[in-house]
């Protein structure tokens, strides 16, 4: 660890796991710095969130409703009001505390998706950072060229957008009935001019092409993937813990999966955010997918969509499949017996599996996830994405068919080739003097020329 430096930073993540995880890696990386690091949830999650981590503190701030996750009871504009005015005034109590305790705070992180963090420690003269933690640099780029370059945002298909590959209708993000959150999404750019550093969670060599094609309107510094070096095999010290997750219960799926022989099971997981779920049908195709293909399962099933399974499943599958409400997937994916991710493509689980060199069989159900699907099959080359219907629905033969190409069908040499060259350069990006290590050392020299 590099010397102590006696500076603390503040980082605040949106209040869900895809959010938290990767801020919290980002300061931990911070810590092995020799900076001190604090994470700020609302007050729901930080009851809610199980484990903790020795290298960097929990504090709380308001988000006008303690009670309950804020999003999940009200509109996500109504949340946003409740949530700027009280949260800042809380963060700026929070930064005052830790000044009077003489543990002042030279730096505050924070959320893409939460833009108004930034005037607090613009106020305070602080150095401020916008963390993108759950879009790729293209998903970035798309969005930012559809809201800040074009003048009048028509789509004509395929859209051609610089250092990005033609993309058409199923590759472009879709929010259906949840335009709210597009809203959210589009909020983000406001902040990137303000904030003096703008992190992205990916690195440089998995999306040279459009980050060279950015930087002509704007910087964004990649500091990706933000995993505990434990998993990428060039461990640092004590950076085992992922620090921070959701309830778990180890004993169960590590049992299964160890009893397992290598390549042997597909793990399943379809998002982390409650709302987003499959349909009925799409359960029933899933399911008879997974138990057609052969493979053993794990497949993380939410409790609220337990009851879209089909009858009987769980009884007549219980030689090959094990079903489970939430696991650590990290270290799912980096167990031997997983050969291959099931996924919906959100972007942590996609920069993961890309990261441990899990093959994906892509399924995209809204967001940015499409365009990550298109990444997937056509550009980085490390999996396949299912067909769907035209109802929207991937059949039982489809499911069965993407999981065979990954393992052992015609492109899986392809596909394994692939997941071992990301793997090797996602390792390469963060390790000592990495592109993605390089970058936080610009924020490191940054602060300590602050400190001075
Ligand atoms: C949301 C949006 O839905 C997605 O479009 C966007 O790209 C990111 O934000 P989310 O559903 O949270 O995505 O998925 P993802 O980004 O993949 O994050 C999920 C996180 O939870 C990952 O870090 C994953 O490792 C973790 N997870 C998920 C677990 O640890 N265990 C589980 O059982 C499921």
């Amino acid at each position: 660890m590099d010397k102590e430096m006696n500076g603390r930073i503040l980082a605040v993540p949106f209040p869900s796991p895809g959010h938290i995880n990767p801020m919290t890696q980002l300061c931990k990386r911070l810590v092995f710095k020799g900076f001190k690091a604090t994470i700020v949830l609302t007050k729901f999650i930080a009851k809610n969130i199980k484990g903790k981590s020795d290298l960097v503190q929990i504090e709380t701030i308001s988000d006008g409703d303690d009670e309950f996750h804020i999003f999940a009871r009200q509109s996500v504009p109504d949340s946003v009001v409740r949530f700027t005015k009280h949260g800042s005034e809380s963060l700026a109590q929070l930064i005052e505390k830790y000044e009077s305790l003489g543990d002042p705070i030279v730096c505050v992180i924070y959320d893409s998706l939460l833009p108004w963090v930034v005037e607090v420690p613009k106020k305070l003269g602080l150095i401020s950072v916008v963390f993108f933690t759950q879009q790729s640099a293209v998903n970035f780029f798309g969005y930012y060229s559809y809201h800040k370059l074009l003048p009048n945002p028509v789509v004509q298909f395929p859209v051609s957008i610089p250092g990005l590959p033609l993309l058409y209708l199923q590759d472009i993000p879709t929010y259906g009935i949840y335009q709210d959150h597009h809203t959210l999404v589009a909020n983000q750019f406001s902040t990137v001019d303000k904030a003096d550093f703008a992190f992205v969670n990916t690195f440089y060599e998995l999306e040279e092409e459009v980050l060279e094609a950015m930087s002509k309107v704007c910087q964004m510094m990649t500091v990706g993937p933000t995993i505990p070096s434990f998993y990428l095999d060039n461990r640092i010290e004590n950076d085992k813990a992922y620090g921070l997750s959701l309830p778990q219960d180890a004993s169960t799926w590590l049992n299964w999966l160890n009893s397992k022989s290598a390549g042997s099971v597909v793990y399943a997981s379809l998002s982390s955010v409650g709302y987003a779920s499959p349909n009925v049908k799409q359960m029933e195709e899933l399911a008879y997918g997974l138990k057609g293909s052969n493979y053993n399962f794990l497949w993380v099933v939410k409790s609220f969509e337990m009851e879209k399974l089909p009858e009987n499943f769980i009884e007549e599958t219980s030689d090959k499949g094990l079903i489970v409400q939430w696991c650590p997937q990290l270290e799912v994916l980096s167990n031997k017996a997983v050969g291959c991710i099931l996924s919906h493509c959100g972007w942590n689980s996609t920069i993961e599996a890309i990261s441990l060199g899990v093959p994906i069989v892509a399924m995209p159900m809204w967001a940015d996830q499409l365009t990550n699907a298109k990444f997937i099959q056509d550009v980085w080359k490390v999996g396949v994405r299912v067909k769907c219907d035209e109802n929207g629905i991937a059949g039982r033969e489809e499911i069965e068919a993407c999981i065979r190409e990954v393992t052992n069908g015609e492109r899986a040499t392809e596909i394994n080739k692939s997941c071992a060259k990301w793997k090797t350069l996602a390792k390469e990006a963060v390790s000592e003097g990495g592109t993605s290590d390089r970058n936080i050392n610009e924020l490191v020299s940054k602060l300590t020329g602050s400190l001075d």
